[in-house]
């Protein structure tokens, strides 16, 4: 929903919402890009939740270790998995992709990765503008 500067302004001053919860028993939960920052919060919030199988896709698989163990410390919860991804990369992009050629589902998708790109264009090792690329996961995975 798009919203005017006004009502943006507004929400300032209104009650937060209360936090949805859901039993994720059985489901498949990934988040792109759940080293830090939204993705981080989103996949600790899904973990209290309790997938049955959690996936976070991280291009730094330390650091994707990382925020799982912080997960675990912080809400308790263990089965956290981490798989890589470079969103930059359509050959890593390919490759995430292929590790659900066994899988029976994959229930929630967050497609949280991305870069705030500014100054100088940069491009990818495939030759695209970086910011343009975290579109092709989802293409990948259909
Ligand atoms: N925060 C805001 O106010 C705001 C506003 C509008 C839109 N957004 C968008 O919301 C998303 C999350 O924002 P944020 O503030 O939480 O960002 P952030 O703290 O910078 O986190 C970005 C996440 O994306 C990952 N990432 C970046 N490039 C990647 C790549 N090529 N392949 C795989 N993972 C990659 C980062 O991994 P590393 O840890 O390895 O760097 C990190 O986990 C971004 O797409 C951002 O553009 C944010």
């Amino acid at each position: 929903m798009k919203k005017s500067v006004w009502r943006a302004i507004q929400d300032q001053w209104s009650t937060i919402p209360p936090v949805a919860n859901a039993d994720l028993t059985g489901q498949t939960v990934v988040v792109v890009g759940a080293t830090t920052g939204i993705g981080f919060e989103a996949a600790k919030h899904f973990g209290r939740m309790g997938p049955t199988k959690p996936i976070l896709a991280c291009r730094n698989e330390e650091k994707g270790r990382a925020a799982a163990s912080r997960i675990q410390e912080e809400t308790g919860f263990e089965r956290t998995e981490v798989r890589y991804i470079d969103l930059a990369r359509f050959a890593s992009v390919r490759a995430f992709a292929d590790t659900f050629e066994n899988e029976s589902r994959l229930d929630i998708l967050v497609m949280n990765a991305g870069i705030i790109a500014l100054g100088a264009r940069k491009e990818s090792v495939d030759g695209w503008e970086e910011v343009l690329q975290v579109k092709d996961l989802s293409t990948s995975l259909t």
